[in-house]
């Protein structure tokens, strides 16, 4: 039998609600702080995610799903959603707008991870993107957004982790002094971190391992090797937080796994989750838009996992309305009821009234179990002899109450329990 491949899984039905109820909440979120929605193609260029991504990093090297077509172009599936919403702002001269352009998405993306708890290969992000602006007020004010998502969402207990890893000119300088420390301290490495010593020093600060992180915790401080502008943003985004009342933790080893990052980066990270930790990841990429072709373009922003938002609202045992039953059930026994029940469908649909019809010439007992497990509050149940004197029964699931009333007045009668909250 066929199964969903290896990291990924389908919606259920039951799961539904937690997803409308946290994309429903990033919607109104976005629309608070002013965002637009934009949709993009779920493959892309293949050099769209390699060039923004860099060499060296996961998403680059080792995760992306990529596919020639039968035109011979490289494409990939959506490994991330900041290079595409770039790519759109250059393509569509979005430029030429007032700058900043305030952009969300809420879509799937695809990377060749080894599955887990929290960590999947098609995962799903709501991400929020300003771009043409340099001013630290945003980067105070998407970190505010995303605490303002988790709280609307009710997940109450995460940590706010904030850098800054500087710009071209004062990166490179502290990446000298972090390889030059390192390297003292290389036959110590896990073999991952040996291979970033060369590859991707600034991921070493990141490495999970207990002996890795002993040397992380001692490394030299990017922030001491800032050079004065990047000093005076990142001081300006915490002045601008704490101005916004919101809190946040220093925290020298965050760095990020995408390399599109400048200056600011930050991680909603939750606390005593079971899970992946990273609920939010986020931060400035003044240079991306130049790197894709653009002018140089300023721009910061945060995506988050959806699934992870799930689990964790499944933890925390936040319980979601369920997706509603339909209203009523229409059962039915003979050739001529069957009619009558399809044209009753009918009739009630067009009135807005939720009803499923039973189909094939099941037994009255089969048809009221199917509507006690969709969970329906009526069942209409029409027989031979009701049909003969235009009447229907009208059965109270709950209650298990049944009423004779005519057919012609059945539409009357459910919109007036709906309106009374009788479902
Ligand atoms: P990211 O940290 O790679 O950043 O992903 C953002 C969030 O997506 C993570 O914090 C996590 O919640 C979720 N996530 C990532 N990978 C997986 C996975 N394999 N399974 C489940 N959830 C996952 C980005 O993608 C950047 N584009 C964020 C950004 C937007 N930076 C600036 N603007």
């Amino acid at each position: 039998m066929y199964k969903a491949p290896r990291g990924t899984f389908d919606i259920l039905p039951e799961d539904q609600e937690y997803w409308k109820y946290v994309t429903d909440s990033a919607i109104s979120v976005g629309q608070l702080y002013g965002y637009q929605p934009l949709e993009t193609p779920i493959f892309e260029d293949a050099q769209l995610f390699s060039r923004s991504a860099a060499e060296g990093t996961d998403v680059a090297d080792k995760e992306m799903y990529i596919f020639t077509d039968r035109g011979g172009q490289k494409l990939a599936l959506k490994a991330e959603g900041t290079a595409p919403i770039c790519r759109a702002y250059l393509e569509h001269g979005m430029f030429n707008l007032p700058q900043p352009v305030k952009l969300y998405y809420i879509t799937s993306f695809f990377r060749y991870e080894r599955p887990q708890a929290g960590r999947y290969r098609q995962h799903h992000q709501c991400g929020f993107e300003s771009i043409g602006d340099a001013d630290p007020l945003l980067d105070a004010e998407v970190i505010d957004l995303s605490q303002r998502f988790l709280y609307s969402l009710g997940i109450t207990e995460f940590s706010t982790q904030l850098n800054s890893i500087g710009c071209q000119l004062c990166q490179p300088i502290y990446i000298k002094a972090l390889i030059e420390y390192y390297s003292q301290h290389e036959t110590e490495l896990c073999p991952d971190c040996k291979v970033r010593l060369l590859k991707n020093p600034l991921r070493l600060l990141d490495c999970k391992k207990r002996i890795c992180q002993k040397i992380a915790n001692a490394a030299p401080k990017i922030t001491d090797y800032l050079c004065p502008e990047c000093q005076a943003h990142f001081q300006s985004v915490q002045h601008y937080l704490t101005v916004l009342g919101i809190p946040f933790t220093l925290n020298h080893r965050l760095v990020r796994g995408l390399d599109y990052y400048s200056r600011t980066v930050f991680e909603l990270e939750t606390l005593n989750g079971k899970s992946q930790s990273a609920l939010v990841g986020g931060g400035r990429y003044d240079n991306l838009i130049e790197q894709l072709g653009g002018r140089p373009t300023p721009a910061v922003g945060f995506a988050t996992g959806i699934e992870r938002l799930i689990l964790k609202l499944k933890e925390t045992g936040e319980t979601i309305k369920p997706h509603p039953a339909p209203m009523a059930f229409i059962a039915h026994l003979g050739d001529a009821a069957k009619l009558a029940a399809i044209k009753l469908s009918a009739r009630l649909r067009a009135a807005g009234i939720p009803v499923v019809l039973a189909t094939g010439a099941k037994s009255l007992k089969a048809q009221l179990r199917q509507s006690n497990s969709l969970g329906t509050s009526y069942a209409i149940i029409i027989g031979e002899q009701e049909l003969s004197s235009a009447n229907i029964i009208l059965r109270d699931m709950k209650a298990k109450e049944q009423t004779l009333i005519p057919l012609a007045n059945i539409d009357k009668a459910l919109l007036q329990k709906q309106s009374q909250g009788q479902v």
